[in-house]
């Protein structure tokens, strides 16, 4: 099982564009996929429109408990858009845990996807830094995947998240942990290809210098964001599909 974090410490920056292409290329490409959701403001729970199975049953409830072994396969909720993608929705109360100081709440994430019926799992991250959440996600994935657009924004927010993937690195080093965080790269998306502004120039390259940017760079169309609003996937219109094999090319890079 790849576990795989769609992270940046900027807002904006596609992480959940990025978390939710993937995850529905790696299930339309006959992966097993969960993607979870630990943004409490649940931007991809209403984008796939799933709900919790029962009442608490979101992320909140994994994140809140100890001996949650084996939840994430309990919580996984199959979705309208592929038989192959689930999803644990989040949820609002899902922000509480930010200010939760419990020793070890940042492992739980972790223990759960034990026994998860999964090839494939995808976070959706939310843009705080070292906070419990981010962490947990740090701790429960194999790599992280770091998402920017072509702005100073993007760059920033990149350099930060490898700052804080760095930190992670030395602080399980410290602790012999067999733990191991990798770079998959970085998505360069929501590209305006009418116009490509100095800026946008500017971040290309400055992304480029990192050695670790994905092709192609995912261009934009309002598709995207349509699609959102609708609770549909942009892959089942002709206007998204520049999009889309952008995407489909990104996950066999970060999946091989
Ligand atoms: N390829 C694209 N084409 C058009 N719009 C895009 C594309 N990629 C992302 N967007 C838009 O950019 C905005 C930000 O994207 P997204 O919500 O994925 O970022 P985020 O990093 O998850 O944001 P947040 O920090 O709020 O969680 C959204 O409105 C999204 O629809
Ligand atoms: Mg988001």
């Amino acid at each position: 099982m790849r576990v795989l974090g769609s992270y940046n410490e900027a807002g904006g920056q596609g992480k959940t564009t990025s978390a939710v292409s993937i995850a529905m290329c790696a299930a339309e490409a006959g992966h097993r996929t969960v993607l979870i959701d630990l943004d409490p403001r649940g931007a991809a729970t209403e984008w796939i429109d799933v709900e919790p199975k029962s009442a608490g049953l979101h992320i909140g409830s994994i994140l809140a408990n100890d001996g949650v072994e084996g939840w994430a396969e309990e919580l996984a909720v199959p979705t309208r858009w592929h038989k192959n993608l689930r999803v644990i929705p989040s949820d609002r109360s899902v922000s509480n845990r930010e200010k939760d100081s419990t020793p070890g709440l940042e492992l739980r994430l972790r223990e759960s996807l034990a026994d998860l019926d999964a090839d494939v799992v995808i976070l959706d991250c939310p843009n705080r830094q070292g906070g419990p959440l981010t962490l947990s996600a740090f701790h429960a994935a194999d790599a992280i995947i770091y998402a920017a657009s072509p702005t100073s924004d993007g760059v920033s927010g990149v350099r930060g998240a490898q700052r804080s993937v760095a930190e992670f690195q030395r602080l399980m080093e410290r602790m012999n942990s067999t733990t191991t965080l990798r770079e998959a790269g970085i998505v360069l998306g929501n590209l305006s290809e009418t116009v490509i502004s100095r800026v946008a120039k500017n971040a290309i390259d400055e992304l480029r210098e990192t050695g670790l940017l994905l092709t192609p760079i995912v261009p934009a169309r309002t598709i995207v964001q349509e699609s959102r609003t609708s609770g549909e996937w942009y892959g089942h219109f002709r206007k998204g599909e520049p999009v889309l094999s952008a995407y489909q090319e990104i996950t066999r890079k970060v999946l091989q």
